[in-house]
């Protein structure tokens, strides 16, 4: 049995999915968790893409012990340095060198010829490796790059250093088995390829990628990369949830196995996807919500007789408990902070602060809490951004007939108070324009969408939201049993974020 290495790129591929922006903090958070699961490397980011970035990609680096962090570069000298810059700071560094190689993305994009091409990623990675060992390098649209070209390149940069080659296939073209014979022509024609490990990077354009990683396995891939809840460029990645467990439960046919600590994929994947404020489907493999339900009467009996006569995978593997919480209005702040840190939550004592009192607010009003209550409200104090703006209060008026009314009062960071009232279309839609008055920043709200956390009339409200502004996306989430205040939590959510990226309008705050 061979161990698979997984690769980890929420947090750079990850990023790349419209609105899954992420700052220091966030890349932080994450960071922690993915060292938790067990990820062998963790890729921080693409450092040259702005000074930001460097830092946050070594914050990662500072913070992670075990587990290799690696940056993104293309093979130009300063990208490389700024990678270093960045990386650096990890225990066990990694560089990732990538340049597309297809004839298409030469000719449209780059235009530059294959030889121009070659040359470059030869001395980018002979460049990395004067800063370290671990060099990987990735081909990108390799699965549309002309075959005998790729030999010879990935010939080429074996011999340059490289210890890792990646083949990526960008735009999710590939089919499993034609990728497979195509991964074993590389296998039968790059002389060196066994002084590097041969990995995979499957995009979803066809909804193939995890197939494509698996399959790529069976042909001797030996790291997969791959995305929590299968975030990514476009359709995204490869979902580290789907491969790990594909492999954990199917080792017999596969022949291989991974490092992971698969109990903590559940708290993994509910914690980027609040931190990003990109939702799970709840029919999404693994982590989402029905995963696990049974819902015709055969099944429930089949699996109450004896559970795996309908479930593969035990829910206890992936971390997922229902467990009710023997903590309510009577518990301390040390049993909560106890509680957070057995759900893998590490705080700072201001989160924590802050955690704690929506934590009161929500005992007070609710009988029984569950762990997934508790991730809902950890989760507004991990989407941690400069608090420019705080709801203070929030007043409505709506019904039939009626104006739908509302006033908000909001607190900036320096304890100004601003108090401001709308009309709107519905509750919701008067809130959000009470809040455009006193925060005059332009946008646009392109999603709202409202769940319930568990099934009763006394759940917490959850709320994210997606708006634009000059091209970016910024998410928000809000979390309350009050479903206005929810909404208008989950929209300064967005408007701090925005507002910490976009700075104000020169105006400022009106009265
Ligand atoms: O999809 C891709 O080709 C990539 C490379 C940078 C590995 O993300
Ligand atoms: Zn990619």
């Amino acid at each position: 049995m061979d161990r698979i290495v997984i690769l980890d790129t929420t947090m750079r591929d990850g990023e790349q999915a419209p609105g899954a922006t992420m700052n220091l903090e966030d890349k932080v958070q994450i960071g922690r968790q993915l060292e938790r699961l067990g990820i062998d490397v963790i890729e921080a980011g693409f450092p040259a893409n702005s000074p930001q970035e460097v830092e946050a990609v070594a914050a990662v680096a500072k913070e992670i012990k075990r587990s290799k962090v690696a940056g993104l570069t293309r093979p130009v000298l300063s990208d490389i340095d700024a990678c270093w810059e960045a990386v650096h700071h990890a225990e066990n560094p990694r560089i990732h060198v990538f340049i597309s190689t297809s004839d298409l993305h030469l000719e449209r994009m780059l235009r530059k010829t294959r030889e121009e091409v070659l040359e470059m990623s030869v001395k980018g990675v002979a460049h990395a490796k004067k800063y370290t060992d671990d060099v990987e390098f990735s081909p990108m649209d390799a699965t549309r790059t002309d075959p005998v070209y790729l030999y010879q390149l990935l010939t080429a940069v074996i011999d340059a250093g490289a210890t890792t080659i990646n083949i990526a296939d960008t735009v999710g073209y590939a089919i499993p088995d034609e990728f497979a014979r195509f991964l074993t022509g590389i296998r039968e024609n790059v002389p060196n390829v066994d002084k590097a490990v041969m990995s995979v990077h499957c995009h979803n354009d066809l909804g193939l990628a995890v197939a494509n990683s698996l399959a790529a396995i069976k042909a001797g891939a030996r790291q997969i990369e791959v995305c929590v809840n299968g975030l990514g460029e476009r359709a995204g990645n490869a979902s580290l949830e789907e491969v790990v467990m594909a492999i954990s439960t199917r080792r017999d046919l596969l022949g291989a196995y991974h490092g992971l600590d698969t109990t903590q994929i559940y708290r993994t994947s509910r914690m980027v996807s609040d931190v990003t404020g990109m939702l799970i489907q709840a029919n999404k493999a693994i982590v989402g919500a029905n995963a696990f339900r049974h819902e015709s009467g055969i099944h429930q009996d089949g699996v109450i007789k004896e559970r795996t006569t309908y479930e593969i995978m035990d829910p206890k593997s992936i971390g997922l408990t229902s467990s009710v919480l023997h903590i309510g209005k009577t518990s301390g702040r040390a049993g909560f902070r106890s509680h957070l840190k057995d759900m893998g939550y590490d705080m700072t004592d201001q989160d924590f602060s802050k955690a704690w009192e929506s934590f009161r607010e929500v005992v007070s009003k609710k009988k029984y809490i569950t762990d997934r209550d508790i991730e809902a409200i950890v989760a507004e104090e991990l989407r941690s951004v400069d608090e420019t703006y705080r709801l203070d209060e929030v007043h409505v008026t709506c019904g039939e007939p009626g104006i739908p009314t509302a006033s908000v009062k909001i607190v900036d960071s320096e304890g100004r108070e601003f108090i401001e009232s709308a009309v709107g279309n519905g509750p919701v839609d008067a809130v959000y324009n009470a809040i455009s008055k006193v925060i005059p920043v332009s946008n646009t709200l392109e999603e709202f969408t409202i769940k319930s956390i568990t099934d009763s009339t006394e759940s917490l409200g959850e709320v994210t939201i997606r708006i634009e502004s000059n091209g970016q996306t910024f998410t928000g989430r809000g979390a309350s049993t009050d479903i206005i205040v929810a909404s208008a939590r989950a929209y300064l959510n967005a408007i701090n974020r925005l507002v910490s990226m976009q700075g104000l309008d020169s105006k400022g705050p009106v009265k």
